[in-house]
């Protein structure tokens, strides 16, 4: 104990209410390296800092569903704009990571054996708040009892997207009836009847203000998202080159077809109407 009452707490009986809450010590000793290469720790931590910021992202969306579900658009709103922050961030955190040579990727590629981020669970729960569906995508992870189930009902549950559509609906917007009976598990597909309604929202923001800020935040998540994709590609790209993935995927040119998805679709397609 400190007799200057300026000085924080010294004297703790176990570990500190800091560690309690943060889990510091969790957290900084799950770098398990796998080579001698001074550039293998940045490699880990940073692919472990976006599973971390996955992590808020996907809390944020699906904040965000349950609050437009429930017609609480302020509450989904406020989600949404940290999401975009957040993504940001996530986006910043490419910087350590971005301009690998080959020879430095090299140094501890072979470590990482079969691993890739194509694995990552938390990567594909965003990707289905976002639509982008796929039931082969819960595969790889048989394995994994508690991560299989988490994606397996997120797989069902209706998208950040679906749910906007349904707040759409709800509000009188001409969203298409087959659209909001679509099949959940599968890839969301661009709707001309939903570029309606978007662009009807976007003609006269001053009607529907929480609709048209709305969509403006999900826009701002759609470009952040395709961000990621492209800083993605290009730091592979710089990495590997033309070579394989350690997925197994062709890399490079299989990354290519998957950043050309678009997010949110008619939110861009839209504009073109207005
Ligand atoms: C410069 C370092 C990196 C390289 C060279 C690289 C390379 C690749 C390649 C080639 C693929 C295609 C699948 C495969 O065959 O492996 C892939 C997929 C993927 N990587 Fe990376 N990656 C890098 C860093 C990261 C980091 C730091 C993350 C963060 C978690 C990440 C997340 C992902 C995800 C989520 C996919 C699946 C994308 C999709 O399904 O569309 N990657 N990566």
């Amino acid at each position: 104990m400190s007799d200057d009452p300026e000085t924080p707490n010294l004297d703790f009986a176990g570990t500190t209410p800091y560690e309690d809450y943060v889990k510091a010590d969790l957290l900084t000793h799950a770098q398990q390296l796998r080579s001698d290469d001074p550039g293998e720790m940045v490699f880990l931590v940073t692919t472990q800092v976006m599973e971390l910021w996955f992590t808020v992202i996907v809390h944020e969306w699906e904040t965000a569903s349950r609050a437009l579900d429930e017609d609480r658009t302020a509450v989904a709103l406020d989600a949404l704009e940290r999401s975009a922050q957040e993504f940001a961030a996530l986006n910043a955190s490419w910087r350590p990571i971005a301009r690998l040579t080959p020879a430095q990727f090299n140094a501890y590629r072979g470590a990482l054996g079969e691993g890739s981020g194509f694995q990552s669970a938390m990567y594909r729960r965003m990707e289905f708040l976002l639509g982008e569906k796929s039931a082969s995508m819960l595969v790889p992870h048989r394995g994994a009892p508690r991560v299989h189930a988490e994606l397996e009902k997120a797989l069902a549950q209706p998208s950040l997207y679906d749910v906007v559509l349904r707040l759409l609906a709800r509000r009188g917007l001409p969203v298409p009836a087959e659209v909001l009976a679509r099949d959940l598990t599968r890839r969301y597909e661009p709707s001309e009847g939903v570029e309606r309604a978007w662009a009807a929202v976007y003609a006269d923001p001053g009607a529907h203000p929480d609709l048209a800020r709305l969509g403006e935040a999900l826009t701002d998540v759609a470009e952040l998202v395709g961000r990621w994709r492209t800083d993605h590609l290009v730091a592979t790209r710089r990495a590997m080159g033309s070579k394989p993935g350690t997925g197994g995927s062709a890399g490079v040119a299989w990354l290519e077809k998957r950043s050309a998805a678009v997010v949110f679709p008619e939110l861009w397609s839209a504009r073109g109407h207005v």
